[in-house]
This record gives C-alpha cells, structure tokens and sequence, in this order.
C-alpha cells in the first residue's frame, strides 16, 4: 500500500472520486486537511456532488513516543463502520467508497451543525443527554453483534488491538510503575482474552460529533471483537479526567458518567450485566493511569492535576471498588470542588 498522503496525491484524488462518480470529468479534486487527527490524514474534499470526508491511515501516530502500527488498520474501521451503520443508522457515518491502494475511504462530511464532543465538554457544554444517548449507542452495537460468529472472524483482530490500546496504555503504564505491574499485565491478560462482541476500542468525547441527530461515533481504527468493558471504561475514562480538571463542572461530568454507564447497561443481555459493570471498574483506574503514564497521556491537564489523577489511579487500583457505582463516588470525593 503506497504511503503518499493523499493531499499531495492529486492523480489518486481524482482517482478515487470520480470512480466513485462524486467528481464530474474534468471537476478538480482538492483535499483540505481537518485538524485533530493523530493517526490518519483526514480532509475535505468539495465537490459539486456534496461535501466528503477522505480518511487515510498514517503508518505512523503523531504523538511524542514512538508508536507505529500497521495501516491496514484502516480496513477494520471500515469494517467496523459498515457493520455499526447498519444497526444504529443516525448514529454512525456511512462508508461512501473505500480505496484499498491508498488505505483510505471516503464518509459524507458532516456539517457545521455537528460539534465535537470534547471541545462542547471542554467548554463546559456538558448535556447528560448526550452521555445517555452515546451508551445507549454503544450498548446496542455491542447487544447486536454479542456472541455472532461471523462477526467474530471478521474482527480477528488480536494483535492489532494490542499494538493499538493494550500495549501502548497499560503495559506502558506497567512499565513506569513497576510496584502495580502484575496488576496492570492482569487487566491485559483479562482484556485479551475475553471475546463477547464488538468492540469499537477508542470511544472517546474526541471521536463522536454531536449533531442534531445526537452522537456520532467515528474513528474505530481499533475495532476488534472483544471485551465490552474495554469500550465502557475508556469512554468513563474521559469524564473521570475532565471532572479532575474542571472542578466546577465535576458534578455534571459524573452525571455523563453515570448516564452513559446505565443506558449502556439497559442493553447488556449477553452476560450480566454487573460483570462487565465490574470488568470496566477494574479497567477504569488503570486506563486513568495510561492517560497519565502512558504513551498517549491527556494534553489539557496541568501540572498539580496530572499528579492528583496519577495518585487518585494508584489508590484505586491498590483498592479497587467492585463496581463502577462505588469508583464515581470515590473519584466525586477525591476531586470536589
Ligand atoms: N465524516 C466527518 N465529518 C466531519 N468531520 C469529521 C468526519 N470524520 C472525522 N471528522 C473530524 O476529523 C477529526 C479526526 O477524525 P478521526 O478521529 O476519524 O481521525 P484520527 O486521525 O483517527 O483521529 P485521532 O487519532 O486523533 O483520534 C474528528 O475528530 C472530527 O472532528
Ligand atoms: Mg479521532
């Protein structure tokens, strides 16, 4: 697969495009970068057909610690993407036309009317609603897809889904703190080896746009068929370190917390619904502390907070609450205004 970014490819664009009858004979072709991605190159693309949205894997993460990953990855996000825009339509974008030579795909740009999660939370536009249509979101691609063979084959994908997550988080996290190492290579191990449905594997407030529709997931470069709690913890992960760092908004982002928890729990039916309940407590300070140690660690906390959530994740993880119930009223204590 050729590794030329698709914004210097002009031949590909055109290429891609008009194969895909979105760009007239003769209709030029330009790709206008988007900020925000670290792991793909991702762009506008106007045409007299619509507006869209080209996503190519990059064989290399823009982050501060060396990270590669296979850029076939790509190809299970448009797996992933297919398989989760038949069962929740509103709520994922649709795959227009992919492009095996270059790695990339193309989805319908969403307009201005969808804003990113993260930035609304961020700036303190934080609506529980969202938090309960999001689980409730994820809670039936995972119903839908829990236990089924076939989606299991597809979604083989192991080995990526350590490269991607379980290594560059946790294990990098046992490796700065060794005295909670065997802990952390436990969650790995447990994580690894539970196989139940589909998981999207990067749910975060960054990767779903908010529209008038409500979320819109995107991003699953790491899709992989696997552990539910791994998509319910990383996505509370998030409300846990902005409720750390915005003290004043604390007691809304917990009511994200507990909002995205319950209407994600409403569709458990594959196993109890307190096991994965307790699988994501025991993930959640673990990923906290990835975020912290890890080789992805959250840009927007300061100093003193950074220190604060890394004590709050060691204490948890040297005793952890059996349920996610208990770790929010523990967090909610730790981090009050
Ligand atoms: N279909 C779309 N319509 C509008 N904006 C989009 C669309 N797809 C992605 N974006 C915007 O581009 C950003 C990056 O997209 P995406 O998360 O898929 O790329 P990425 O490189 O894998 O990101 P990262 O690794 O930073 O999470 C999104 O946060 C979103 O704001
Ligand atoms: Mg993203």
């Amino acid at each position: 697969m050729s590794h030329v970014d698709l914004s210097q490819d002009p031949d590909a664009l055109q290429r891609i495009f008009a194969g895909l009858r979105l760009a007239e004979p003769g209709e030029p072709v330009v790709a206008e970068p988007l900020p925000g991605g670290v792991s793909s190159g991702i762009y506008r693309v106007a045409l007299r057909s619509g507006d869209w949205c080209v996503k190519q894997a990059l064989p290399r993460l823009k982050v501060a610690k060396e990270w590669r990953v296979p850029v076939e990855r790509v190809f299970h996000e448009i797996e992933w993407l297919r398989t989760a825009h038949a069962l929740v339509p509103g709520h994922v974008p649709k795959v227009v036309g992919e492009d095996r030579a270059t790695g990339s795909f193309v989805m319908p740009m969403l307009g201005s009317d969808h804003r990113n999660w993260k930035t609304l939370l961020l700036a303190g536009e934080i609506a529980p609603g969202v938090a309960r249509q999001a689980g409730d979101v994820l809670g039936r691609i995972h119903a839908a897809t829990a236990d089924r063979p076939h989606v299991a084959e597809r979604f083989d994908t192991g080995a990526l889904f350590h490269a991607l997550r379980l290594e560059p988080y946790l294990e990098e996290a046992a490796r700065v703190h060794p005295h909670v190492a065997d802990r952390l290579l436990e969650l790995v191990a447990r994580t690894a080896r539970t196989r139940r449905v589909l998981v999207h594997g990067d749910v975060s407030p960054k990767n779903i746009l908010v529209g008038p529709q409500g979320p819109v997931l995107l991003d699953a470069e790491c899709a992989w068929f696997g552990d539910p709690a791994f998509d319910l913890a990383f996505c509370l992960n998030h409300f846990l370190l902005k409720a750390a760092h915005r003290p004043e908004d604390a007691a809304r982002l917990m009511l994200c917390f507990q909002g995205f928890a319950l209407a994600y729990a409403a569709h458990v039916d594959w196993e109890l619904a307190a096991s994965v309940d307790a699988r994501a407590a025991a993930l959640l300070p673990a990923l906290a502390l990835a975020r912290i140690d890890g080789k992805s660690p959250v840009e927007y906390l300061g100093a003193t907070t950074r220190e604060r959530v890394r004590d709050g994740a060691l204490a948890l993880l040297a005793a952890p609450p059996a349920m996610l119930d208990g770790l929010a009223q523990q967090w909610t204590q730790e981090f009050k205004p």
